[in-house]
């Protein structure tokens, strides 16, 4: 898909990743419906993207609220006239072991990484199917949507549970012209570990990782050439294929590293 012009919905905008990617689409001309919760950083965000020619509107939203993520197609189809494309980016993580994990912070981190994208994407396809050039859904996974590790387990039954929903997506709306990607970043820097919930502060800071203007570059690729699922890194990709070949030896590997 040519980027150009294309209308684009790109949760999690302000901060991190979705920060990068709405500079990098805007760049490459895409017009944006830029969500996050914070109303001022969103409306900043636009409008700094808005005295460079680009076409940005905030739309604060919880994407923890059904309702509110439901909502985000028609506001758009308001703003644009249409959709091309939906890129679910926004997410929180839970620092907890399994044993410690709250109900209360478990159900939230499903309502945004899982039920909100679910609710966002079951809106915006009959958006999608009357665009006559189809549309595109980006998920932004996780490589531990992929293989869990220990300490955020309910971080990564909720991305492992996105995947799933897409993988069934991707054949639903194939006749219906409608495109499925998913992209699974590593460790990226970003505040993410810091806005996670959790009693535990393992692995809390700014961890150093690819910086997120990197996973912003692969996400407009993927709007170029719609992959079906796009690794960042090598390493990423290799972590991934020997969790699937060797389960069992990534379980050594993680219990000897997690010891
Ligand atoms: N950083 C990593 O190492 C890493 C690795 C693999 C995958 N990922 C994935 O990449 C994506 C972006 O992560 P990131 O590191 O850029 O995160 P981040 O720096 O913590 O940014 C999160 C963004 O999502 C928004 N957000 C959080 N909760 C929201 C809610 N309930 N409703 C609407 N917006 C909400 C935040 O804005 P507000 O607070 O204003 O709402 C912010 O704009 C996530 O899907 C994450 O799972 C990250």
């Amino acid at each position: 898909m040519i980027p150009q012009n294309r209308v684009i919905i790109l949760t999690g905008a302000t901060e991190g990743i979705g920060r990068a990617t709405a500079y990098t689409l805007a760049e490459a001309g895409c017009q944006l419906a830029l969500v996050a919760r914070n109303t001022q950083t969103l409306q900043a965000l636009a409008d700094e993207l808005n005295t460079v020619k680009h076409q940005a509107v905030a739309i604060p939203t919880d994407m923890g609220d059904t309702a509110q993520a439901a909502a985000l197609a028609t506001k758009t189809v308001e703003a644009f006239g249409k959709i091309d494309v939906v890129i679910n980016n926004a997410a929180i993580g839970v620092r907890d072991r399994t044993l410690d994990l709250q109900e209360e912070q478990a159900r939230r981190i499903m309502d945004v990484n899982y039920f909100g994208p679910v609710a966002l994407i079951q809106a915006a396809i009959p958006h999608l199917r009357t665009n006559p050039e189809g549309g595109l859904i980006i998920n932004i996974s996780s490589i531990v949507g992929r293989r869990a590790m220990p300490g955020i387990a309910g971080y990564c039954a909720s991305k492992g549970a996105l995947e799933k929903m897409a993988e069934s997506l991707r054949i639903e709306v194939k006749a219906d012209n409608i495109r499925v990607s998913t992209v699974y970043p590593g460790v990226t820097s970003t505040n993410f570990n810091d806005n996670s919930l959790g009693d535990s502060q393992e692995g809390r800071g700014r961890v150093s990782g690819v910086p997120p203007e990197r996973v912003a570059r692969a996400i407009l690729k993927t709007i170029r050439h719609e992959r079906r699922d796009v690794f960042i890194t090598l390493f990423d990709r290799a972590f991934v294929t020997v969790s699937m070949l060797f389960p069992w030896l990534m379980d050594m590997l993680l219990s000897r590293y997690f010891a």
